[in-house]
């Protein structure tokens, strides 16, 4: 048993905290958002991440788990500090540090006896050593600490089984026994640890998260090549997937990505190039053939609808994914922020997003349902692959609609069954869909 305090209570702090506590561990949980810590100490969870719920309620009961907005209580006798705050994009695309500053200065003020800081934010390159240097220069009296980078890997939706399972842990830092002692905290997970410098620790965050964009903006033009030469993306990326040195994950044509971490991750690794002379190419282009993936999902509407002023266009899915309420970089909401621009009338539905995304663009009418998103609707749009969009009786739905045209921006569709059903189908990268050459012609 380690007593460990977390600092930042977003997606990342609350599972870290929260797997921390159920491995054993006594673990604060500490935020400066004070309605966020009101709510989690009465039982309310500040974020939909499946499984959360029940384990952050095992852990409280069982008193490993407690939250406070007090630095003061929060590393009283604690060994670790965890820093899980937020990095988002600044102005020019740079990473924020505001919030990691903040917990830096915090953790200097009040730490009262030696403490291992664990750096779980992605942060650019460099930044463990500012934060050490901070530390240093806020303390009131000096006091012995070291700095560990601990990038985190998780995603979203799968945050518990990913914290559980991970392919590695990373660890960096320029003082062995710290980031030993830090192994010793995920050795239960038997998990390879990997042990390296800080900043190359850092690098290895950004660096898996551009390649993981950039398998998918792989994917996505090769699927926008597909739609006009006859080819199915699904069966090609199936295909490819089967090499070993391929690999089939992250090989999903969509909608491009979104979320809090590639679109930001990728921006703040090219900005990192460009203030150090580069001209980070690759990165570009995955940028760019992301955006675009976005816009064709409104074209393929313009050329099915003519104009878009005065249709009312349904949207199923808001989240950025399937599995969460986090609407941050969401294809969707571009999209719906889009349409809106053009004069359409934009329904929508999620099983979980719709109240971050009712604040966020207010003007999208929020359905009870998919069937009611369906209803009056010129074109249904879907946007998030949530499972409960793949079986729904698609006859009610065509039914209810004013024209039968469907988008279905996830693939979540067989395009023949689609047609068949009557619908005017479009998927992504599926060329015989209509949208290219007839899959028979091509044959
Ligand atoms: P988030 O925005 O959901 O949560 C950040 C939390 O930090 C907020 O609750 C905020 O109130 C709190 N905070 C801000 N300043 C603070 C301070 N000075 N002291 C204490 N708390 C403070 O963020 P997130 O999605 O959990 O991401 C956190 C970091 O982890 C980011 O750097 C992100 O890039 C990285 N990351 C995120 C994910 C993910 O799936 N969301 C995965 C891997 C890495
Ligand atoms: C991603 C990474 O997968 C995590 O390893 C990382 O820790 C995290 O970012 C982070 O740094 O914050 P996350 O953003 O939660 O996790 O979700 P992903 O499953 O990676 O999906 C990201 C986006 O890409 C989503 O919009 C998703 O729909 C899209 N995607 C994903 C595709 O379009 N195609 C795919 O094949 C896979």
């Amino acid at each position: 048993m380690k007593k460990i305090c977390v600092i930042g209570t977003g997606y990342v702090g609350l599972v870290t905290g929260t797997c921390f506590a159920d491995l054993g561990n006594q673990v604060t949980a500490l935020d400066v958002n004070e309605e966020k810590i009101r709510d989690l100490q009465n039982g309310i969870m500040p974020i939909y991440e499946p499984g959360l719920a029940e384990m952050v309620e095992r852990n409280v009961r069982a008193g490993r788990l407690s939250f406070t907005t007090s630095y003061k209580e929060g590393l009283k006798d604690a060994e670790f500090a965890f820093i899980c705050v937020g990095t988002p994009e600044g102005v020019d695309g740079e990473a924020d540090l505001r919030y990691v500053r903040a917990a830096a200065e915090s953790i200097a003020e009040n730490m009262d006896h030696p403490l291992i800081v664990v750096n779980k934010s992605t942060v650019p390159v460099g930044t463990g050593d500012w934060v050490a240097d901070i530390i240093a220069s806020k303390q009131p009296k000096p006091i012995d600490f070291a700095v560990v980078s601990c990038p985190e890997f998780l995603r979203e939706g799968v945050a518990i089984s990913d914290f559980m399972h991970p392919d590695r842990t990373v660890l960096g830092s320029t003082n062995p026994r710290a980031m030993e002692a830090v192994a010793q905290l995920f050795l239960p997970l038997r998990a390879p640890i990997m042990m390296t410098d800080l900043r190359t620790a850092e690098m290895i965050k950004y660096a898996s998260n551009a390649f993981l964009a950039t398998k998918i903006s792989f994917i996505n033009e090769i699927s926008i090549i597909c739609e006009k030469l006859g080819a199915d993306v699904i069966e090609v990326a199936q295909g490819m997937g089967f090499d070993k040195r391929i690999g089939p994950h992250f090989l999903q044509a969509g909608v491009g990505y979104g979320g809090s971490c590639f679109p930001k991750d990728v921006k703040a690794l090219a900005y990192m190039a460009q203030t150090h002379g580069m001209h980070p190419q690759l990165l570009t282009s995955v940028m760019e053939i992301n955006e675009f993936q976005r816009r064709h999902v409104a074209l393929k509407l313009h050329d099915l609808l003519g104009e878009i002023q005065g249709k009312t266009i349904g949207l199923l899915g808001l989240a950025f994914k399937e599995n969460t309420d986090d609407i941050r970089e969401s294809p969707a909401l571009a999209i719906a922020r889009h349409l809106l621009e053009q004069g359409a009338h934009v329904k929508a539905y999620d099983p979980e997003a719709m109240e971050n995304s009712r604040r966020a663009v207010p003007e999208i009418e929020m359905c009870p349902d998919a069937y009611k998103v369906a209803e009056n609707a010129d074109a249904l749009v879907v946007v998030t692959p949530w499972n409960e969009f793949k079986q729904l009786d698609m006859v009610r739905v065509r039914d209810s609609m004013k024209q039968p045209i469907l988008v279905d921006g996830r693939n979540i569709y067989e395009p023949d069954t689609m047609k068949s059903l009557g619908f005017i189908y479009r998927g992504v990268g599926r060329g015989y869909d209509g949208n290219g050459i007839e899959r028979s012609a091509a044959d």
